[in-house]
């Protein structure tokens, strides 16, 4: 069976094509996960998508994901840096995760360098922009088939 991902989004996903280019690269949400669909399909895997402005519902949503997915590319947005709440819903979500960042949040300013998910995680990719997410397919494909 094809490995089910859930590739989550968080708050200002939605106006992507409309954040600073410099950092996020002017793509919007539905081209980026077109080429995430296209990535998926060279892969053999088969993405789900969300977004949500909401923090409440991005919670509800990891404690669901067991139900419909084998694992999680997530980019929580700004909320990386500080949601425990985030952090504790992606733990009771049980399933093996990659953090994706498409701006290299390590060189920017200090408060992003910190990831309260990041430790939960199999792996945080950063820097790559839209390809990040090929790479984070890439390792949960070996992690689901090890
Ligand atoms: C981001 C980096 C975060 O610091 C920022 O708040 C975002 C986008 C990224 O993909 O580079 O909203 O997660």
């Amino acid at each position: 069976m094809r490995h089910r991902i859930e590739v989550m989004h968080g708050v200002n996903f939605d106006v992507l094509g409309s954040r600073n280019t410099a950092h996020y690269g002017g793509l919007t949400l539905t081209e980026l996960e077109v080429k995430v669909k296209r990535f998926a399909r060279e892969l053999d895997m088969e993405p789900s998508f969300s977004q949500t402005n909401h923090e409440g519902d991005f919670c509800e949503r990891l404690h669901r994901a067991g139900e419909s997915a084998d694992g999680i590319i997530l980019n929580p947005g700004a909320w990386t840096h500080y949601s425990y709440a985030i952090r504790d819903a992606l733990e009771v979500a049980g399933l093996p995760a990659v953090e994706v960042h498409l701006s290299a949040v390590d060189e920017r300013e200090e408060w992003r360098r910190k990831s309260v998910i990041r430790d939960l995680c199999i792996a945080s990719v950063q820097g790559k922009g839209v390809d990040g997410y090929h790479e984070a397919l890439t390792l949960l494909k070996a992690k689901l088939e090890s």
